[in-house]
């Protein structure tokens, strides 16, 4: 007999299964649900009718965020056995990391929707997990207060392009400053989608100083309040009691004392100012050659689709693409984000790690992405339906769930190790 060599990975992943099963001989069922289905509809009691629109809720009639389940479907894999699957290997090299599976947590934006913990529930766990965060830059607490906490746990940035560029340079230096490791700029949202169930609901958390802490932690920012035309936006709301509550909400998100949040207009002021600056649709390519000059972090983007673009991303001595479509929150009616997988892996041709998210529910769309040239993956709404259930716990149940399935569906398909997942394993329909 072959003298057994030592695990390459012991698979503590795997306990987790086997966790589930033992707790159930004495009647506990997960308190997180495992099914994504059954996640989802555990989230929605958990959260507000707005909070529950704006997270799952999609543009337009929502097509593109069908397409993405529909382009996963359209793939499945074709096992193979006998193939000496007990010592398995998810890890997977990631810039200057090792991640123990192929996935990061794509950056969400006002978490405090979903949780009073909101973005530093997500660290705990995310840390605690190995997962890389990437901190989003609507995010409900400031990166610093966050990464605090974190010790030489993995975290990203992710950067909205805003119209001041010094305002730009401001956030990508904390960012540095706090230990991020790589800066992610997302492309695909220079405006707000035609979200339907936000606007049927009239309900737009930024405007209630939701999701702005980034915005009221920055010096830049802080400077640019006090000259303020507060020229932002127009629509003026009719004075009602709703209009009263909204604006104690507001104040209340103040980082100072609510108080004087509400008394000295800072609050509303930088509601406005927000508004004002909060994108840049005339963006272009040659913009990002003032981020590369900026900083020797690895840069990737966010929201390619199309093969020609990740092209010029590679050109523009960019670091990393993350082919997304923002969860069908942008553009209704838009391919499928794994169907605009293969082409952009193609163009890249290995150049530059290709990342991808929307869609991702389970193991086997993770296989399935690696196994169309994918280096990693980045998952959304389930964790944040976790957070909403259960906090810190909730997402790390998302996240040990889905270790765990990938670990069995990567086993169960006769591969040992990430590079061993192949075109080959998959068939199209
Ligand atoms: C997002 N997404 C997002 N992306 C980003 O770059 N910055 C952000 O602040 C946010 N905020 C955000 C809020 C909410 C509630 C959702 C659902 C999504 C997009 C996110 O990073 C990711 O691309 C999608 O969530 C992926 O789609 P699925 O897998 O969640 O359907
Ligand atoms: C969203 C923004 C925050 O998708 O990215 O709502």
């Amino acid at each position: 007999m072959n003298e057994k060599s030592a695990p390459l990975h012991p698979s503590p992943t795997l306990d987790r299964q086997r966790e589930i099963y033992f707790k159930g001989l004495s009647g506990e069922k997960p308190a997180v649900p495992i099914d994504f289905s059954a996640l989802e509809q555990a989230g929605k009691q958990a959260m507000s009718a707005e909070a529950y629109a704006y997270i799952a809720g999609g543009a337009g009639l929502e097509a593109t965020m069908a397409s993405n389940r529909a382009s996963f479907d359209r793939w499945q894999i074709v096992p193979r056995m006998l193939n000496d699957v007990s010592d398995r290997d998810t890890t997977v090299k990631l810039f200057d990391r090792t991640l123990p599976s192929p996935f990061l947590l794509s950056p969400i934006g006002v978490l405090e929707m979903a949780h009073k913990e909101a973005d530093q529930a997500v660290a705990n766990a995310a840390a605690a997990e190995n997962i890389p965060m990437i901190f989003s830059n609507q995010a409900s607490r400031p990166m610093e207060q966050v990464a605090e906490t974190m010790g030489d746990a993995a975290r990203w940035f992710q950067l909205y392009w805003s119209k001041s560029d010094e305002l730009v340079g401001s956030l990508v230096s904390r960012a540095e400053r706090c230990g991020c490791e790589a800066i992610v700029v997302t492309l695909d949202t220079t405006v707000l989608g035609w979200r339907t169930r936000d606007l049927d609901l009239a309900y737009l958390p930024f405007l209630r100083g939701k999701g702005i802490a980034q915005y009221t932690s920055d010096p830049v920012f802080l400077e640019s309040l006090k000259k303020a035309t507060g020229g932002g936006d127009t629509a003026k709301p009719k004075i009602t009691l709703d209009t009263l509550k909204t604006l104690k909400e507001v104040a209340q998100s103040w980082p100072g004392p609510t108080l004087d949040g509400l008394r000295s207009g800072k609050a509303m002021a930088a509601v406005q100012e927000f508004i004002a600056v909060y994108s840049k649709p005339s963006l272009t390519w040659d913009d990002l050659k003032m981020l590369r000059e900026h900083t020797s972090l690895p840069i990737l983007l966010k929201g390619i689709q199309h093969p020609d673009d990740a092209r010029m991303a590679v050109d523009y001595g960019m670091d990393g693409i993350v082919v997304s479509n923002h969860g069908g929150r942008q553009v209704d009616g838009a391919i499928g984000s794994f169907d605009a997988l293969p082409a952009v892996t193609e163009a890249v041709a290995g150049r530059i790690p290709v990342l991808m998210d929307s869609g991702i529910r389970g193991g086997a769309d993770i296989f399935k992405a690696l196994a169309l040239g994918a280096t990693a993956v980045c998952l959304g709404r389930p964790w944040v339906y976790g957070l909403a259930v259960a906090g810190e716990q909730g997402v790390r149940e998302v996240i040990a769930n889905l270790k765990t399935d990938f670990e069995l569906t990567m086993a169960l398909s006769g591969c040992r190790s990430i590079s061993e997942i192949t075109p080959d394993a998959l068939r199209r329909l």
